[in-house]
Order: structure tokens, then sequence, then C-alpha cells
């Protein structure tokens, strides 16, 4: 039978969860939205059976198996462990909790749940990346020294430019680097195999005070008409430096304010014997430098690692792109609930937890002006 699942929260990316889990055997039976009527709206676009009154009644209902969490950030903690709670599978969109305390406490409530559990560090699959994956593991890349890149956005670049995020008591107190920087992270850790050990970072609001629109939906562009002016306490920018315990250095630059930027994730890991880059929005192609030529890997089924082809699901010269990572991603969470395991690399509320260690380092490194340390499974230590 195919798997029962509810998406709560149906805006951008809940209609996204939406047509992936369609696309990979589910059946939408419910949607929730912020009202009945917005979720009444949504189910007849999503192709829903049903809509919930309201999202605790739907993280709960009896013929749901898997619940998607897609709303805004201050809700993803209450509505997955009442849905772990009740038994569910939980996918939660990032980041887990509006802190790192938050994220832990539902890990432990992961932990004693019979349920599945599953972030969509969704970048992770694209063929490209596991294709850097495995030529840094195979060796091919040479021990790793230096990992740099950026996550560039443009959408919140003027004071018109708004969004519930902005907001630290919905989205949390990080906002740039929780919601974007997070991904740069998770895709670093996951192709050099390395952990972020320590931090030194600065962050920047540029626009210290936005015109109120917190309905207007991310990417869409300014209506600021009846807008009230407030004062913005999350940060459009980070610069971090890191270091890993594989002994690479790194840099990254987060930004939602960078003009013309639209969604340029960049990652460049540098090995002993050759570098590699991933581009967000040219990910049909990896560049590979070496000291005597710099070529381009293609996405090619025929030509990549097993373990990179066996996410490229069309042929070369087919562009795949972001709903098919999302659909690769949902197939993964539906075969490990299925089958008891969890396909290699499924990010997973453990890579939630993560993500928040390494937000909350950034937070008290700008904070504090000094490097910081991660530790893995404990709370961030200051390091002098
Ligand atoms: N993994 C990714 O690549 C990715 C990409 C985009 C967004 N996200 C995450 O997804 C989440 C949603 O982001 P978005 O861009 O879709 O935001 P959005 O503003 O487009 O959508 C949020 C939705 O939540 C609904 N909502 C608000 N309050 C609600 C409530 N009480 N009950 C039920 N629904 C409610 C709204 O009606 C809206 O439909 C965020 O946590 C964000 O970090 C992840």
């Amino acid at each position: 039978m195919s798997l029962r699942v509810a998406v709560a929260g149906t805006g951008f990316i809940g209609a996204v969860h939406a047509q992936a889990a369609r696309a990979a055997g589910g059946t939408v039976v419910g949607v929730a939205a912020s009202t009945p009527e917005r979720g009444r709206a949504a189910a007849q676009r999503l192709g829903a059976e049903r809509v919930f009154e309201d999202a605790a009644e739907l993280v709960t209902a009896d013929d749901v198996d898997v619940v998607h969490v897609c709303t805004p950030n201050h809700l993803h903690e209450e509505l997955s462990r009442l849905a772990l709670e009740a038994g569910k599978h939980v996918v939660c969109e990032k980041p887990l909790a509006l802190d790192l305390a938050g994220a832990r406490r539902l890990a432990d409530v992961a932990a004693a749940a019979p349920g599945r559990t599953a972030v969509p560090f969704v970048y992770r699959y694209y063929p490209t990346v596991h294709e850097v994956r495995h030529r840094v593991a195979a060796g091919e890349a040479g021990a790793v020294h230096l990992v740099h890149g950026s996550y560039l956005q443009d959408w919140l670049l003027t004071p018109d430019d708004d969004n519930w995020r902005v907001d630290a008591d919905l989205g949390g107190a990080s906002r740039a680097f929780a919601d974007i920087g997070s991904h740069w992270c998770d895709l670093a850790e996951f192709v050099t195999g390395h952990r972020v050990t320590r931090v030194s970072a600065r962050t920047t609001t540029a626009v210290p005070e936005r015109r109120r629109d917190p309905g207007r939906a991310a990417f869409a562009r300014a209506n600021g008409d009846d807008a009230v002016a407030r004062r913005v306490t999350t940060e459009d920018a980070a610069i971090v430096q890191f270091e890993t315990d594989g002994g690479a250095l790194g840099s990254v630059v987060v930004s939602q304010i960078s003009a013309g930027r639209k969604n340029r994730l960049w990652l460049e890991v540098d090995g002993a014997h050759e570098a590699l880059v991933f581009d967000q929005e040219d990910a049909e192609t990896l560049w590979r430098g070496r000291q005597d030529m710099a070529t381009t890997i293609r996405r090619d089924p025929a030509t990549l690692s097993p373990e990179a082809a066996r996410l490229a699901i069309l042929p070369a010269g087919h562009p795949q792109g972001y709903h098919d990572c999302f659909r690769l991603f949902v197939a993964d969470v539906f075969a490990a609930i299925e089958t008891g395991e969890a396909p290699d690399g499924l990010p997973t509320f453990a890579d939630g937890v993560r993500a928040a260690q390494i937000t909350e380092a950034v937070l008290a490194s700008a904070r504090e002006q000094r490097w910081v340390d991660v530790a893995a499974g404990e709370p961030a230590g200051v390091a002098s």
C-alpha cells in the first residue's frame, strides 16, 4: 500500500514536498495551512484529498503515515514532537527548532519513537555532489587542504523586502546562516567527510530596519504598500572561517543581500591532487582543476561513480534540478521506512542537530568576537 503523507505548511517548500511525495509513490492525504481557508485553497492546488483544520490535527491523524513539517521555523519542534509521539515518520524542514537546545530535545524524542526521521538537506541529492564525495573518499582528490565557497541570495536586499524569517520569534536568532548557511555546511561536511571543529564568524545586519510584510513568500517580489517599519535583529549575512578535524581550513560567505544572486550555492574542495567545484546553479557539471589542466565532469550516468550514478535519473544532456533532488530525497525516506535500512547519505535528525550546533557556534563567535569550538555532540564551548 502506498504511504499516506500529510503536509503541514503549504507555501514554497510545502508544495515541493507534496509533489515529491507523490512522485515517490506516496498519497498526499491532507494538508494544513495557517488558516482552514488557506488550507482548502492549497489542497485544491496540490491535489490533496482533505484539509485539516490545523496542523496539530494533521500530525496526529490516524490515517497518516508520514508527516512533512513545512511551516515557519517556530512550529517545527512542537509539530514534529507531536507527530513522533503519535508514531508517525517525520520529515521536518530545517532548522529543526529555533535553537540547539530545541533541536536536541526533538532528537531525544525521535530516539525514543518508532518513526523514521529526515531533514531535507536536499542539495546532497545532486549526482555531482555525490561525485565530489566519491572522489574525496576514494583518494582521487588527495588530502583535503581547503574547503571554501559561498551561498548568496538577494531576495532580502532592500528595506522593502520582508518575510517571517526576519522575525527572530518565528525564524530563530540566526536568519541567513540558519536558513542557507546550514545547507552549505551540511554539503561541506558531507562531501569531505570532515567535521567543522572551530569557527570564527562575523555577521552583519546591513538592513537594520525593514517595512514589515511577513506574509510575503520567499523569493516573491516586495509589496510594502501598507507596511510598518520595524527593527531587525537577525543577520543578513555572515562570513565564517573554520577548521576541520581532517586538518583543513575553510571559509564561507553567506548572504541574503547579494544583488543579482538568486540561489548561488558554490563549494570548492581543494585537495592535494585536484580541486573540485560544485555550483548549484550549474549542477550538471563539476569543475575539476589539476595543476596541468582544468576540465569538467559531466553528470553522465555512464561515467559517474556508482554512488553518483544512482541519483542520475535522466541521461546526460537532460538537466536534473531542484525538484529531482527533492524527489530522490523523499524516495530515500520512503525506502528507509519500507526496508528499515537508511540509504547512504539520507540526512536525518542527527544532521539537523549538527546544523544547529554549527549555527549556535557561529552566533556565539560573532557575538563574542573570537574562535568558538563546535563540539561533536556537545554544546559549543568557548575557546580562547
Ligand atoms: N530544504 C530546503 O531546501 C528548504 C527550502 C525552502 C524552505 N525551507 C524551509 O521550509 C520552511 C517553510 O519555508 P517556505 O519558504 O516554504 O515558507 P512559506 O512562507 O512559503 O510557507 C510557509 C507556510 O506555512 C504555513 N503556516 C504558517 N503558520 C501555520 C500554522 N500555524 N499551521 C500550518 N501552516 C502554517 C503558511 O500558510 C505557509 O503556507 C522553513 O522552515 C524553511 O527553512 C527549506
